[in-house]
Parts: structure tokens; sequence; C-alpha cells
């Protein structure tokens, strides 16, 4: 019975004054990204589990370990998306739209699913905002999206988050790196992780991202990646500090960071907190060059980001930052008897349809508890009605803050309540101005 009301382990219920949070990130997030030039894309929360297979690949914990798989009712094997590249990727092949003028631009926002160990920070089910860009292969690119993010933490007023980058090169320099980190992690078979002991022959790299304390205290010993470098990676990592420099975004160069995901080639990055604990890492991102192909597209290059949304959310609570206020009730009508509550829906139905936030009783209580009510969900007027007021079409608009009254005719009740609305500017300031440029003009 207890499971009835309680939510699997690693997921979470945004309540409304949160999902407002998560709306103006979304909201933020897609609309910077558009002056970007990106479109936003939607693909199906589960694929076939092959597509995750093939390219966030067979030697990743995120394959190994997390996906949520299942068989349907036909058989076929499909899997919960642990990530939103790869869908994406999918989805621009199959519908031809790389046949068009390229780059192609893609943002979204993404429920993903990963069946991890769960931590602050790390869940099972977690939301991701992301980009992709496919065919475009300057370092240009590489520093446009980077900017991208860089805007968007500017736009959300985030501070504090640190990019780190990488290049952990291409199919060309990676078998020398490869065969460097397999002389170096063959020395300590004894105290590697059986998962890493496989990944020793197949993929070395993967090592240098296990989860595994042992694992990773190895790791910090091995072999880099920028010191095995082609010539053509090389004046890419190059070329992308060049413009990162001019575009004046800081940033540090990590040569530990792989990324948890096999199709990167190239530029690697991170965005990384120290205010929210272990799990730091709010966005991750770079280059995929041999993806496209890899799921059966043309040969394009492409790169991309994701935020993790909560991630980004803890850090903007823990550095205090702004978030666009809730809009409060305007207007709650207190009917008293049945002829009153039948006017009362009627008149708060129009003031909805002018915009309005309005509400009325609808359990049936007493005019005390009524007031009671409406003080409690922050009514910034109420209006009693009753047969008296039904009778003379007139009735007392109320300010709550201070107790106010002032009469006025139901017909114009919108009217009335535009006007008092818009008096109160001066004293609440831009956020009501905001709120009432919302709202459908109303003829003073
Ligand atoms: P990722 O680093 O696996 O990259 O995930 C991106 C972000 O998603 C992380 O930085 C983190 O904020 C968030 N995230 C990941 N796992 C969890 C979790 N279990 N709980 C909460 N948040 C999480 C990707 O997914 C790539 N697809 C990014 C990309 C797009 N690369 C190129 N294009």
């Amino acid at each position: 019975m207890a499971l009835l009301t309680k939510r699997p382990k690693g997921t979470q219920d945004f309540l409304p004054d949160r999902t407002g949070k998560l709306q103006y990130l979304e909201s933020t997030l897609l609309g910077t990204a558009k002056l970007y030039g990106f479109g936003e894309i939607r693909t199906p929360v589960f694929e076939h589990t092959e597509l995750f297979t093939r390219s966030v690949g067979d030697t990743t914990d995120v394959v190994q370990k997390e996906m949520y798989t299942f068989n349907d009712k036909k058989g076929r094997s499909v899997t919960l998306k642990p990530e939103g590249t790869a869908g994406v990727v999918r989805a621009a092949v199959e519908n031809g739209l790389l046949n068009e003028a390229l780059p192609l631009k893609l943002s979204y926002v993404t429920p993903c699913f990963r069946y991890e160990n769960t931590q602050e920070g790390r869940y099972r089910q977690f939301h991701q905002f992301g980009v992709e860009v496919l065919g475009a292969k300057s370092p240009s690119a590489d520093a446009e999206v980077i900017s991208l993010i860089h805007e968007c933490l500017s736009v959300l007023e985030v501070e504090n988050l640190t990019l780190e980058i990488n290049s952990i090169g291409c199919p060309n320099c990676r078998p020398s790196y490869h065969a460097a980190l397999k002389e170096y992690f063959s020395q300590y078979t004894d105290r590697l992780c059986p998962t890493c002991l496989e990944r020793l022959d197949k993929n070395p790299l993967r090592i240098l991202d296990c989860k595994c304390p042992e694992c990773k205290e190895i790791a910090k010993g091995a072999p880099v990646v920028l010191d095995f470098l082609c010539d053509d990676c090389r004046t890419h990592f190059e070329g992308l500090k060049q413009r990162l420099a001019a575009m004046e975004i800081p940033y540090t160069i990590d040569p530990t960071i792989v990324r948890g995901l096999d199709y990167y080639t190239k530029t690697v990055f991170e965005f990384v907190s120290n205010q929210i604990g272990a799990q730091g890492t709010v966005c991750g991102g770079g280059r995929y060059d041999g993806l496209v192909e890899e799921v059966g597209g043309p040969a394009t290059c492409g790169l991309g980001f994701a935020i993790g949304l909560e991630r980004l959310l803890a850090v903007m609570e823990a550095g205090g930052c702004e978030f666009p206020q809730e809009r409060p009730c305007d207007l709650y009508i207190a009917p008293m008897g049945e002829a009153a509550s039948i006017e009362a829906l009627r008149l708060v139905t129009q003031l909805r349809q002018e915009g309005f936030v309005a509400e009325t009783d609808t359990v049936g209580r007493s005019l005390k508890a009524q007031m009671k009510y409406a003080d409690k969900i922050g009514a910034a007027y109420t209006l009693v009605l009753g047969d008296n007021e039904l009778a003379a079409g007139k009735a007392n608009l109320k300010r709550m803050a201070d107790g106010q009254q002032q009469e006025v005719e139901l017909c114009q009740l919108t009217d009335a309540l535009y006007a008092r609305l818009f008096e109160q500017i001066g004293e609440a300031g831009p956020v009501l101005e905001g709120l009432l440029g919302q709202m459908n003009p109303v003829e003073l």
C-alpha cells in the first residue's frame, strides 16, 4: 500500500511554485537559443534500444548500467531516452533535415531517464535543455554554442559557473592514445573494477570516466589525451581557444574531461559549479563528428550540449537568483446564495476571458470562510455578491491590502478592475506592469 503514495526512487514531483521556476528556465533557454537561430524539436521519450547502444556506446556506464530498457508487447527492445542527442540526430536523418541548408540548428527540452545511484543532483528522471548543430565543422561552431550557454547563464544571472574545455581527439589520433592508456592501466589489473577490466581491451578511455573510487584514484596518473592529438585536432582546439578569447569567455583547460558518452570527438566541455555538492556539472557537451554516420545518415559533423535543469535550478537557488513572481489572484468574488453564486460564476468567466486571474466559491463556504480563503490565496481584490448587490447591479470592490472600498457597476466590473490594478502600477512597479501587459487590452 505504501507504494501507492510514494514516488519511485530518484524521481521528483514539481509542485506549482517550482514548476513556475522550471517554466521560466525553459522559456528563457529556448528563447535565447532562438536568437542564435535554433528551432525547437521534440522527439519521442523512447527509442529503439539499438540507437543508444550504437551512439552513446556499449562500454559506457549509461548503456551498461543505467538504461531503462524493456520489451514492448511485440518483443521489440525499447529504451527510455537517457539523453537527448541520439534521438535528435535520428530524427534529423529520418526526416531528411540534413538535405536542407546546413548547419541544422535544433534545440530541445526533454525528460531523460538513467537508473543511477541517486544522490543530491543525481536523479533517475531529470530534465535537459540542449542544442545540437549538424553540419558545421569550423571551431567557430564550437565557440558559438559555448557562447550561447554563456549568454543563457548571463540572462538568468547565474554566476560562478566555470567553463572547462578539453579535446579528446578523433579516430586518427585516438588509437595511439588508447594504446598508451592500455599500457598504463594494464599495470593495475588487480585493482580495477570488473567493468573496467572489460573496458581495458574494448575502450580504455572509458576507465577515465568510471565512478568507482579505486578506478578514479588509478586514473589520476594516466596519460593525458592532449599529448596525443593529431595536427587537425590540435589546430581545431587552438582555433576554439582563440575564439573564446576573442569573445572574452573565460575558460580553463581540464585534460581529464573525457565525458561519459562515446560519440565525442575533438572538443569536449563542461560548465561546473562548486555550490551544489558532488554533482556540480551543470552542463556538458562537445563535438561528435562521426555520430550522424554511426546512426545511418550521411557523413556530417555535429556538436551540442545539454544543461541539466534540476542542477541549474539548484545553482540558481543556492546563489539567490531572482525568479519572476507567480501572478496571484486579481479578484475573488464571494457569493451569498444560489442566484449570486450563478452570477459570480458568469462574472469570473468573463474576467478570465479578459485575462484576469479570477476566482469564486465552488465548495459552499460561509462568507467568513470565503474571505479567509481569499486572503490565503493572496487575492488583490474581493467583491461580495448578495441579493442586494444583484438587485442593484452594483457591489463594493475591496482592496485587500488596506480595506479601501469602491462601489462599481457589475456590468463594468472588468473595466473597473483593470483601472484599479492599473493605478497600482506605481506602487507595485514593473512586475505588475508586465502582468498587465500580458492581458487583453480593455477599453478604459
Ligand atoms: P551529459 O553530461 O550526460 O551529456 O548530461 C548533460 C547534463 O545533464 C549534465 O551536465 C547534468 O547537468 C544533467 N544530468 C545528467 N545526468 C543526470 C542525472 N542523473 N540527474 C540529474 N541531472 C543529470 C549529455 O547528455 C549529452 N547528450 C550532452 C550533449 C548534447 N552533447 C552533445 N550534445
